[in-house]
């Protein structure tokens, strides 16, 4: 796995204000990569940038029309090779459909699945190109991107499911384009996290009980899943790992997941974000 030293390669990671995405931006910034941070709040990133002794910053909100150009536009001057892209900025806002209606579907589809879909289409041109230059060279580091989904994505619940409905259609965009772009030498990764610790997903109800405290995992943890489904090439990375027996079963014994989520088991608050 090429998860060590990587002298010079470049990352984009979106949502690197906080959360998953600050600790993924600090652990490619200790394994040597070079970085552009995406988020809107641009105090926060770049007091990252300067910790982490230089980064490109760009503060845009990711569902903006501009944004994926503009981030584009900085890769390619500022850098001129592109090796990593991480789908990483998003948002979950509770809610039962009879309550929130399309509107909060809508906006769930905008953050988390339309802006990954429009910023892979701005920088896949790139990340091809530097895959191309690598062969051509011939030193062939991996060039990927990933898809921070969740568990969500193959287990709904309840308020959950217009969150769960954008990170499915991630997922499932994420399998196509893992077949199309092996081909052109960009590797596509997908995560799918269960329960971590941040500012916009703070798990109180599950914290608070010590029965369930432990199914809260950390930020650090999936940074280090991110890497081993980018440059490290695989793809498909539950985080912690027996998550995945939750897909598992989805599957497998569809009743027993159905009674055990419509009972009120696993829920969790998710804070409304900021607009
Ligand atoms: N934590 C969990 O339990 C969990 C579980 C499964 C999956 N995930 C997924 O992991 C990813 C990261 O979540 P997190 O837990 O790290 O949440 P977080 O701490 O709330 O961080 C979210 C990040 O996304 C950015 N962001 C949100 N809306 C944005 C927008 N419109 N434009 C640009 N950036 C935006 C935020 O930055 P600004 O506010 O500065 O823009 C922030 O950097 C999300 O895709 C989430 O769905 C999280």
């Amino acid at each position: 796995m090429e998860t060590g030293s990587t002298d010079s390669r470049v990352a984009v990671v979106t949502g690197a204000s906080a959360g998953i995405g600050e600790a993924t931006a600090r652990r490619l910034a200790r394994d040597g990569w070079r970085l552009v941070l995406v988020a809107r709040r641009e105090d926060r990133l770049t007091a990252l940038a300067s910790e982490l002794g230089g980064a490109t910053v760009v503060a845009l909100d990711v569902t903006a029309g501009h944004a994926p150009r503009r981030v584009a536009d900085a890769v390619r001057g500022e850098h001129g090779a592109l090796h990593l892209l991480v789908n990483n900025a998003g948002a979950a806002w509770r809610g039962t459909f009879a309550d929130t209606g399309w509107e909060n579907v809508r906006r769930h589809m905008e953050l988390n699945f339309d802006a990954p879909v429009r910023m892979t289409e701005a920088l896949l041109p790139l990340l091809r190109e530097t895959a191309a230059a690598g062969k051509h060279a011939g030193v062939s580091p991996r060039i990927s991107i990933v898809n921070v989904a969740s568990t969500a994505a193959r287990v709904a619940r309840p308020a959950s499911g217009a969150y769960s409905a954008s990170k499915f259609a991630l997922a499932g965009w994420s399998d196509a384009l893992y077949a199309e772009e092996r081909p052109h030498g960009v590797h596509v990764g997908l995560v799918l996290p269960g329960f971590v610790l941040t500012e916009g997903f703070p798990a109180t109800e599950l914290r608070a009980k010590a029965a369930t405290r432990w199914i809260v995992s950390r930020p650090e943890v999936v940074a280090g899943a991110i890497v081993e489904a980018g440059p490290g090439g695989k793809a498909e990375r539950y985080v912690p790992r027996p998550y995945g027996l939750a897909a598992a079963l989805r599957i497998l014994a569809p009743a027993l997941v159905r009674r055990a989520t419509a009972g009120g088991a696993l829920t969790t608050a998710t804070r409304p974000t900021r607009p």
